[in-house]
């Protein structure tokens, strides 16, 4: 199973948008794929238009306080893809996280009981560097070469100065995450959203100082009207326009994530 977070504690800068339609193009090759709205606000919820079960809450089961059968959790959107929502009680998960052991690793072992069930895992993430944020990171962290679960980050990003600041900060909370728990992640690269090159300089030289940045741009998404369109009609950009550029840049990205998709579409 891979597990992708989708962070940048930034609000705005295509967190959920990348996260539901990376989840739709890695589904759409075949993989099971189940999506997590970790954000308590609850806009990938919305976005995909799923109900929540009442009564079931990944936070209190993470909390040890529900235990109801995993498909009360999860919400299947097609064939392969499938969401666990968010719910009330999320923005209770993380005060309640502080103070206990190993608080940083409940999303992962949560994850580690779904593993013969999703092939890919792929997470939204909330807009700030708290515990919630770190678990999804640490979720994610290197195994084995041979262990059954793999990770990346992905880094949503905007051509705008203050982006680049928020990348840094971004950067020290996975260092100091990285040297307190002594795990390692790995960065899958950055995708540049809504990016309008004729905003002038400010935007193509924010765009360059990304590209050549160490971590690097995995995907460019310019501003377009299909994924305002979908996310209002609460589908996906690749279920709404399955033709246009930007469901094309999705099926991208995750190929560029995922190279084994590549080799088993041309077989
Ligand atoms: N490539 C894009 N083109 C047009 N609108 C976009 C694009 N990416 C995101 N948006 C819009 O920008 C807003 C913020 O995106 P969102 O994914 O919610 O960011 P975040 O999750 O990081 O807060 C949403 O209303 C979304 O529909
Ligand atoms: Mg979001």
């Amino acid at each position: 199973m891979r597990i992708y977070a989708i962070a940048n504690q930034k609000g705005g800068v295509g967190k959920t948008v990348t996260t539901v339609n990376l989840a739709a193009a890695l589904a759409e090759r075949g993989r099971r794929v189940l999506a997590i709205d970790w954000d308590p606000q609850g806009h990938l919820t919305e976005a995909i238009g799923v109900e929540v079960t009442p009564g079931a809450s990944l936070a209190r089961a993470l909390l040890g306080q529900w235990s109801g059968e995993l498909s009360e959790l999860v919400q299947q959107v097609n064939d392969n893809l499938f969401v666990i929502p968010t719910s009330d009680d999320m923005f209770l998960l993380e005060p309640q996280m502080y103070g206990k052991a190993g608080r940083e690793y409940l999303l992962s072992r949560f994850l580690d009981t779904v593993v013969s069930i999703f092939d890919d895992v792929v997470i939204d993430c909330p807009p700030s560097l708290g515990a919630l944020n770190d678990n999804a990171l640490v979720a994610t962290r290197k195994r084995p070469a041979d262990d059954q679960v793999q990770g990346k980050i992905v880094i949503p990003v905007q051509a705008e100065d203050s982006s680049i600041k928020a990348l840094r900060l971004f950067l020290r909370q996975m260092t100091t995450l990285q040297e307190a728990l002594n795990v390692e992640f790995e960065v899958a690269g950055m995708t540049v959203n809504m990016y309008d090159g004729r905003k002038g300089r400010i935007a193509t030289s924010t765009l360059e100082a990304f590209q050549t940045h160490p971590i690097g741009v995995i995907g460019v998404f310019k501003d377009l009207k299909e994924v305002r369109e979908s996310w209002r009609l609460r589908t996906t950009v690749l279920e709404h326009a399955p033709a246009s550029e930007t469901a094309i840049g999705f099926r991208k990205l995750a190929d560029r994530l995922d190279p084994e998709l590549v080799t088993a579409a041309a077989s």
